[in-house]
């Protein structure tokens, strides 16, 4: 272990910084290199995490739990339906009950505030994994996985990434939160391309208008992606913005990932997409299956970023 994140929770990429987040990759690129060996180690051997879900999950929820198992510890999956929280019991005294049988807590909610308030009353590590505002984990292990395709070198100023353009078309949502503050942190350039009724939040661009970030929002996805090393794409209606749909297919199909829209960026582009991903809509299928695509690689990368994750929070004796 070469040195364990600074804070005692992931709620945010801005709650790490330069040093935390160079220590997450190089710890993923050894853990991930060592599991393609077949070499297992436990280095959290004993270790509970609870896993608390308010939303469905695919990639969360497995990638969790089998890297845990994998490092040796166990995690459990608590439904919110089944958990005292849904009759009422507050979020301060859920969290002071699991601190005493956990070593860490990973929720994926509604509320960004609701994350903050257990893990203010936690006294294990708290692990943001997407609420409304953002998606933290996922856009660690995008940006780790743009370092492996792209062969970035990484040093602990992660200078490599600020040669990176990053066009992220469509709906400015909680990973594209998440992608604002990885320009904040690693200097890379974003450039936003979505329909004017669905920017991203103001209050996120605040809060990093102190860094001096290279974040561009243009309403053309065509400008977005000229000279992008990226082209990211996410779901035009959220978890939880279902019943929006039918309004925002009105608005959204000029801001589609397709072979058209590609041809206005360079040819060694990347496509990426979090998933899951509605076909036919923000991405068509011979893009996402095509040879730009690295879809499944960043699916696979949730799973060694976070083992990093869960290693440089959880790993510390705190008991
Ligand atoms: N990308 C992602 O978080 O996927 P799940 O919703 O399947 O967890
Ligand atoms: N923006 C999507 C991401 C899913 C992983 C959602 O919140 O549903």
């Amino acid at each position: 272990i070469i040195g364990y994140i600074m804070r005692k929770d992931l709620i945010s990429i801005l709650d790490l910084d330069k040093t935390d987040i160079f220590r997450i990759f190089k710890t993923a690129f050894q853990l991930k290199e060592k599991q393609k060996k077949g070499v297992r180690h436990f280095l959290l051997e004993g270790k509970t995490l609870g896993m608390i879900f308010h939303k469905p999950s695919t990639r969360t929820r497995v990638s969790f739990e089998a890297g845990m198992y994998q490092l040796g510890g166990y995690a459990l999956f608590l439904s919110s339906s089944e958990l005292q929280l849904r009759r009422g019991e507050t979020i301060a005294d859920t969290a002071r009950t699991l601190s005493r049988y956990l070593d860490g807590i990973m929720i994926r909610t509604y509320e960004h505030q609701d994350v903050q308030e257990l893990a203010a009353h936690s006294s294990v590590p708290v692990i943001n994994g997407l609420t409304d505002r953002e998606h933290p984990c996922q856009v660690l292990a995008d940006t780790f996985t743009i370092m492996e395709k792209k062969k970035l070198a990484l040093d602990e100023e992660l200078s490599s990434l600020r040669e990176m353009k990053v066009a992220y078309v469509g709906d400015g949502n909680n990973v594209a939160h998440s992608w604002i503050h990885m320009a904040a942190r690693t200097g890379l350039t974003l450039s936003i391309s979505s329909p004017d009724e669905y920017r991203v939040s103001q209050e996120v661009l605040k809060e990093v208008g102190e860094f001096r970030v290279s974040v561009f929002l243009t309403p053309s996805p065509r400008e977005a992606v000229r000279g992008a090393d990226v082209i990211y794409t996410d779901v035009w209606a959220s978890m939880g913005k279902e019943e929006e749909k039918r309004e925002r297919l009105k608005v959204f199909g000029a801001y589609q990932v397709n072979r058209e829209l590609l041809s206005f960026a360079p040819k060694d582009c990347l496509v990426m997409h979090c998933l899951p991903a509605h076909r036919g809509e923000e991405i068509t299928n011979d893009v996402m299956d095509g040879e730009w695509s690295v879809v499944f690689d960043q699916a696979e990368n949730r799973l060694h970023v976070q083992k990093a994750i869960m290693l440089l929070l959880m790993g510390r004796d705190t008991r």
